[in-house]
């Protein structure tokens, strides 16, 4: 997706003590829509307030890391098509209530900004969802996504407890990788790891690494490892680390699934796939009162030129 170019430096959505000069510009993307724009020594990168969405994310002398589909929706009630959606507080169909929204609440509404921070490796911002307006929630919870853009990109979803009784978090780090092309590259670090392919809901177990040639949806199970796409014809390995997380999604839509999705151009699934530190199946976690959650991910490239 090619971003506009016309920042506001002096933003009205950003309160006096959330500014940080020449580092954070507001921009509104579409109208309604306003996203930080982060430049620092490191890396660059955008950040909806809908869904507290990574929208792009650029170290420095590099290429895009993250794919974002340039047909995606830019509003609210619609989850951004790409970046790091957030899904919050369960993954894909909610375990009992159809009529619930697939990944939850937290995707499809706005978010508020409110901490920001400089410092030398990286531009920190906190978002937090107002979670009393969520009517079918009906629990009292608090959930803040932190976002440090530096050399690394940090994503890190917190969830507290403030009921009386417990409550049961899940939920994805839903991130979409740009890569050169979903046939030439593979996924290290998950060999001889359990998979449920929720295609034939069978379950199998790795070999070695993964490659692509069909549609791909499997949840990877009772795994803390680093995955890697290594990506030949960009030069480069991405390395995805992660914490709170003991299942690994992987997916692509490959050829049907994406002519069937409005906010994704007919080819563009050979230009993304999906690795999703996740908490689904049996890894999600029970609140007791005052109990916090944390689910975070890591992202870094490696230049393979070097
Ligand atoms: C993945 C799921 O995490 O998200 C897929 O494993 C799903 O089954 C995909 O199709 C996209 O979901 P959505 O709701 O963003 O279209």
């Amino acid at each position: 997706m090619t971003f506009p170019n016309q920042f506001t430096p002096m933003t009205p959505a950003l309160s006096e003590d959330l500014k940080i000069p020449f580092e954070l510009w507001f921009l509104e993307m579409a109208p309604g829509f306003p996203t930080i724009r982060v430049s620092n020594a490191h890396a660059s990168a955008t950040i909806a307030l809908h869904g507290a969405h990574v929208m792009d994310y650029i170290p420095r002398d590099q290429q895009p890391v993250l794919y974002t589909s340039p047909e995606t929706h830019l509003r609210e009630g619609k989850a951004i098509r790409g970046g790091i959606p957030i899904c919050w507080p369960w993954f894909s169909a909610h375990p009992t209530n159809p009529a619930l929204p697939s990944h939850g609440f937290a995707r499809n509404r706005f978010w508020q900004l409110t901490h920001t921070k400089s410092t030398p490796e990286y531009t920190e911002l906190i978002f937090e969802l107002d979670t009393k307006s969520i009517e079918e929630l009906g629990h009292d919870c608090s959930v803040t996504a932190t976002i440090r853009v530096g050399a690394e990109l940090e994503v890190s979803l917190t969830t507290t407890n403030l009921g009386e009784n417990d409550f049961t978090v899940g939920g994805a780090l839903h991130s979409y990788f740009q890569i050169s092309n979903i046939s030439s590259i593979s996924v290290n670090g998950l060999d001889q790891t359990a998979f449920i392919d929720t295609l034939t809901d069978k379950t199998h177990t790795q070999t070695g690494s993964i490659q692509f040639d069909s549609e791909y949806d499997t949840i990877y199970t009772d795994t803390a490892a680093e995955t890697i796409i290594h990506d030949p014809g960009f030069n480069r390995d991405i390395h995805i680390t992660k914490k709170g997380s003991l299942t690994t999604v992987v997916w692509n839509p490959w050829i049907d699934k994406a002519k069937a999705m409005a906010d994704l151009p007919d080819g563009d699934y050979t230009e993304f796939l999906c690795i999703e530190p996740t908490n689904a199946l049996d890894d999600v976690y029970s609140l007791k009162t005052n109990e916090s959650h944390t689910l975070s991910t890591c992202i870094r490239v490696e230049d393979l030129s070097l």
